[in-house]
């Protein structure tokens, strides 16, 4: 029983009314057709997907998936498609799927295919039961049995109250669609070809035809516009809160929550109301993700504290380390272990060594930071002359006083002490102090003559 897939993703999704083909919108991080090839149970041996409109664009979206395109130069319909698809075709069985049901599980096309072969069957159509059956095939029985899917468009007004609808997942027999599709007829005004008419050409040969209904009706739902993709947003995102939760994360409140696919959390780890979780983020053990805060591609080790609105973005965040309030760390950033950074300061490119602190309003970028360096508030390292970005160098131990600019190239040594409100220009050797202050001068009795005057205005 050698099965391949076949995957529509030719259409334009006029419904969408998008620039982007309809397929490429995202669910949680990824293309709604990622889902849908991610659902493809083992038993599915290759993965077709038939391309056309937007054909670069989800090709290069689908590159790294180890699929099949075939190519549907004008879109005439999902009877159309699939006659594109049957010139690649090897299996003498094929799974079809829309690419546009990013609900489906792998659970429930494992069954599909389990009940068709069972059955013996020549086509098996997956259906759902919908309590609004509004937009989708109708699925007609005779004493029982399929015998045929009208379209919403064609069906007489009886047949639009059947609740029984076809999710345009199929298994068919490669010989079956060999003879059906080319006996298919266009359906005015579009001219379009319905893969669904494949399903009464059977009946009418005398085929086994079947039909197989989701358990899950949430599974059967196609994206057609935007409404169903934050309906589809919503699920998804259910079940992936749900799943950490079972794996011992705590969501203090999942409503408000939103993890991406790929995103893995430890067990015992706090996320708060409002936190966003994106990309490849991986976060360990015991961490705690106050409100507000969003972090992508970023990993974050054991104990990590991020207090509330901080940006973290495409950082490693050692064992121990805290974040924020309001912090933004921005690409390559990387914090070793018990490394705090503070209110409204950003860090961009650059490491800081075990224990550093920069706790208030600085600004760290092309840096190295040794061990237990404290960086006081208002410090800026000055690393771009309007040309070129230039490295800061700071040693082990090093103290800098606030509101300090350090401008780039320059290296401070370890144990160097630099005085507050100093512009450092030049390298500082190790163990010295360096300031470049301009000398306070006092003039006495000259506060008292402006407070008279300014009491004489008043
Ligand atoms: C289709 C079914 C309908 C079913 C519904 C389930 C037909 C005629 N109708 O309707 O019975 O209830 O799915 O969601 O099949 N595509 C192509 N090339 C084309 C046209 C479409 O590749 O020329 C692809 C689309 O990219 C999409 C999928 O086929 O991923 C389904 O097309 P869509 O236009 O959404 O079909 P529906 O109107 O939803
Ligand atoms: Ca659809």
């Amino acid at each position: 029983m050698s099965l391949g897939a076949v995957v529509l993703a030719a259409g334009k999704g006029t419904r969408m009314r998008s620039s982007i083909p309809k397929v490429l919108h995202g669910i949680l991080g990824l293309p709604m057709v990622v889902w849908v090839l991610r659902a493809l149970p083992k038993e599915v041996e290759r993965a077709l997907v038939v391309t056309g409109h937007g054909r670069e664009t989800v090709e290069e979206a689908l590159a790294a998936y180890g699929v099949v395109f075939a190519h549907q130069g004008e879109q005439r319909g999902t009877g159309d498609a699939m006659k594109a698809a049957l010139p690649h075709l090897r299996e003498p069985w094929v799974l079809v799927v829309p690419g546009d049901m990013p609900l489906l599980s792998a659970t429930s096309l494992a069954s599909l295919i389990g009940y068709h072969f069972g059955e013996g069957a020549d086509l098996t159509v997956l259906t759902v039961r919908l309590e609004d059956p509004g937009g989708y095939g109708r699925v007609v029985r005779e004493g029982g049995k399929v015998v045929a899917i009208v379209e919403e468009g064609e069906a007489t007004p009886h047949q639009r109250g059947i609740k029984e609808v076809n999710t345009g997942v199929y298994v068919f027999s490669r010989a079956l669609l060999e003879e059906a599709l080319p006996a298919l007829k266009p359906h005015s005004p579009k001219g379009e070809y319905y893969l669904t008419d494949v399903v009464s050409w059977a009946v009418s040969r005398g085929c086994a035809v079947r039909a197989w209904s989701l358990e899950d009706p949430r599974e059967g739902m196609g994206v057609n516009d935007r409404v169903q993709l934050a309906e589809a947003v919503g699920v998804l995102r259910e079940r992936k809160n749900r799943s950490l939760m079972e794996e011992g994360v705590t969501l203090v409140d999942p409503g408000t929550v939103y993890v991406e696919a790929d995103v893995e959390v430890g067990p015992d780890t706090t996320v708060y109301p409002w936190v966003f979780l994106e990309g490849r983020t991986w976060i360990g053990q015991g961490c705690v993700i106050r409100s507000h805060s969003r972090i992508v591609n970023s990993v974050l080790e054991r104990g990590v504290t991020v207090l509330d609105s901080s940006v973290v973005e495409g950082a490693y965040l050692a064992h121990g380390v805290s974040v924020g309030p309001m912090a933004h760390l921005r690409p390559e950033t990387r914090l070793e272990e018990g490394v705090k950074v503070g209110n409204f300061v950003e860090v961009k490119k650059s490491t800081l060594g075990r224990g550093t602190k920069a706790g208030h309003l600085a600004y760290i970028g092309d840096a190295t930071l040794g061990e237990g360096v404290n960086v006081g508030a208002g410090t800026i390292t000055c690393n771009y002359d309007g040309f070129t970005k230039h490295p800061t160098t700071i040693g082990d131990g090093v103290f800098i006083g606030s509101d300090t600019q350090l401008v780039a190239p320059v290296k401070i040594g370890s144990h160097a002490l630099i005085g507050a409100g100093s512009t450092i220009t030049k390298d500082v050797p190790e163990n010295a102090l360096a300031l470049s202050r301009v000398q306070q001068k006092v003039i006495p009795h000259h506060g008292v003559l402006y407070f008279k005057k300014k009491r004489g205005r008043g």
